[in-house]
This record gives C-alpha cells, sequence and structure tokens, in this order.
C-alpha cells in the first residue's frame, strides 16, 4: 500500500459530482488537491470545503475542450504545487438524443469536452510526471463507452474513445512509471444523471454514490506502485 499523504492532485470538474467526491476522498487522505472548471463561484465554494481537511487547495477556471486554456491552467496549478502526482481525467459532459435529432452542434461538443478535454489535460501535464518519474492518470470513461444504446451514440462514442485514448496512453506510459487506468462506472447518483439526463432517482438505499467512486479512486491509487489496475468497472449491485 502506497501512502499518500503529501501527494499531489488535479481534479478536473472537482466543483461537484464525482471530482468533487474524490477531491474530499484525497483531501481527507492528506492529498494537495487542484480543482478545475468552468464556474468559478462553484470551484471557491469548493475549495473553502476542501481547506477543512487541512492540505492545500487551488484551483484554475478552464474549458477542458480548449487547449489554450488547459495549458494556462495547468501552467497556473503547477507554479502553485510545483509537483502534480495524481491526474483525475473527470470533467465530462451527457446528453441523451438519436443521431437523426440531435443537433450538429451539440453531438460535436460533446466529443469535444470528453475525448479532446481528456487528451489536452493529460498531454499538458504527461511532461511534468515524466521529468517526476512517476505519476498517476485516471481517465473517466463510462460503461456506455463499452456497449451503444439508442439515443447515445454522442456520449458512447465519446466514451469509447476515451477507453481507446486511456489504454494506448497506459501503454506509453508504463515504461516511465506512469500509472494510466481506465475507469468505466455505471451510472452514479450526481447532477448528470439526476437532473440532467434524469435516469436515477439517486436512492442511496441502492444507487451508486459519489463516495463510492472516490473510495474506488483512492484504493487503486495505494496499491504498490509495481501494481497498476489498467481498468475497472463499478456498478449498483441491484438499482
Ligand atoms: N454520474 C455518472 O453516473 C457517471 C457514470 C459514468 C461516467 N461518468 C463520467 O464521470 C465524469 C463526472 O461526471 P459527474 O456525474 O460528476 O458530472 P457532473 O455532476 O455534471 O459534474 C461535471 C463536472 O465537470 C465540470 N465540467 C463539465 N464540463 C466542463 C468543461 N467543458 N470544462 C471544464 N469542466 C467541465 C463541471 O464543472 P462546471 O460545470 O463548472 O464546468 C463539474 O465539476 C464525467 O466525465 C462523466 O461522463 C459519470
Amino acid at each position: 500500500m502506497i501512502e499518500l499523504k503529501g501527494k499531489t492532485a488535479i481534479i478536473t470538474g472537482g466543483s461537484r459530482g464525482l471530482g468533487k467526491a474524490t477531491a474530499i476522498a484525497l483531501a481527507k487522505e492528506g492529498v494537495h488537491v487542484a480543482i478545475s472548471g468552468r464556474d468559478e463561484q462553484r470551484l471557491q465554494e469548493a475549495v473553502k470545503e476542501l481547506e477543512a481537511y487541512g492540505v492545500k487547495v487551488t484551483y484554475a477556471v478552464f474549458d477542458v475542450g480548449n487547449q489554450a486554456e488547459v495549458q494556462a491552467g495547468i501552467e497556473k496549478i503547477k507554479n502553485t504545487f510545483h509537483q502534480i502526482d495524481i491526474l483525475i481525467n473527470n470533467a465530462g459532459i451527457a446528453a441523451f438524443g438519436t443521431v437523426e435529432e440531435m443537433p450538429t452542434a451539440q453531438w460535436e461538443r460533446i466529443i469535444q469536452v470528453n475525448v479532446l478535454g481528456a487528451y489536452y489535460v493529460a498531454k499538458a501535464i504527461i511532461p511534468f510526471m515524466k521529468a517526476q518519474g512517476s505519476g498517476d492518470i485516471i481517465n473517466i470513461a463510462s460503461t456506455a463507452g463499452l456497449k451503444g444504446s439508442a439515443n447515445s451514440s454522442a456520449y458512447s462514442a465519446s466514451k469509447s474513445a476515451v477507453i481507446g485514448f486511456s489504454e494506448s496512453l497506459m501503454y506509453e506510459m508504463r515504461k516511465e512509471n506512469i500509472r494510466v487506468t481506465t475507469l468505466t462506472p455505471s451510472t452514479i447518483a450526481t447532477d448528470m444523471t439526476m437532473s440532467d439526463l434524469k435516469i436515477t432517482d439517486g436512492n442511496p438505499e441502492k444507487v451508486l454514490q459519489p463516495e463510492d467512486f472516490a473510495e474506488l479512486i483512492t484504493d487503486i491509487l495505494k496499491f504498490n506502485k509495481r501494481a497498476l489496475i489498467a481498468n475497472a468497472s463499478i456498478f449498483s449491485t441491484n438499482p
């Protein structure tokens, strides 16, 4: 087991949902956390909450779908922490609609944010991790990327691409002592699934909660550095 205390992590989309739960779980382990998102006020509120755990906390406002913004945001975080041990490539969007009905601009935006966003952030961080000689990158895909379904073409295509990207990156980075993990969670109770997509009521007795996802991430990060969890899925037992 690796001690996480004193490490530094960047969590994209860390202002709410799965990203915020992960930031809290890592802060509880003594990890210094940098969170990102587009809404500065929401980020500042999350920063206050995270500071209660006694770790260093910072944030950067950037749209992951914009490479220039990503580079500037990662540079700002790097100038604060001077070290980046962990990247949770989590920011993402989802919308459902048939191929016929969904406007092209919306289809393209889902690909831009979910696929190019994950790529831009990883590309900005890899040189720092390589220079350090170690690191962990966890890319958040989805079960929707393992199997298509009616109305999910844009989201499924984006998450399939994240899986392909992440697995390829894993083979490139393992020889640098950088572990890359692909996560394919099923439905978890967040704004995305409860208010945007309306695919779950989020009943905590039955439906996965963000804390369950965060626990999986901290467990993966704690594995001995010789062990790489290449991919993992998490499902509700009996939703
Ligand atoms: N919840 C699930 O059931 C589930 C299952 C499988 C996979 N996932 C994946 O897990 C990730 C997190 O999902 P979630 O359920 O926590 O979603 P969420 O509740 O909607 O939160 C999304 C987070 O990402 C940020 N974000 C969205 N678009 C962004 C952009 N263009 N640039 C920068 N930040 C952006 C949001 O902040 P701002 O709005 O302030 O930018 C927010 O912090 C996503 O990649 C999602 O596809 C979720």
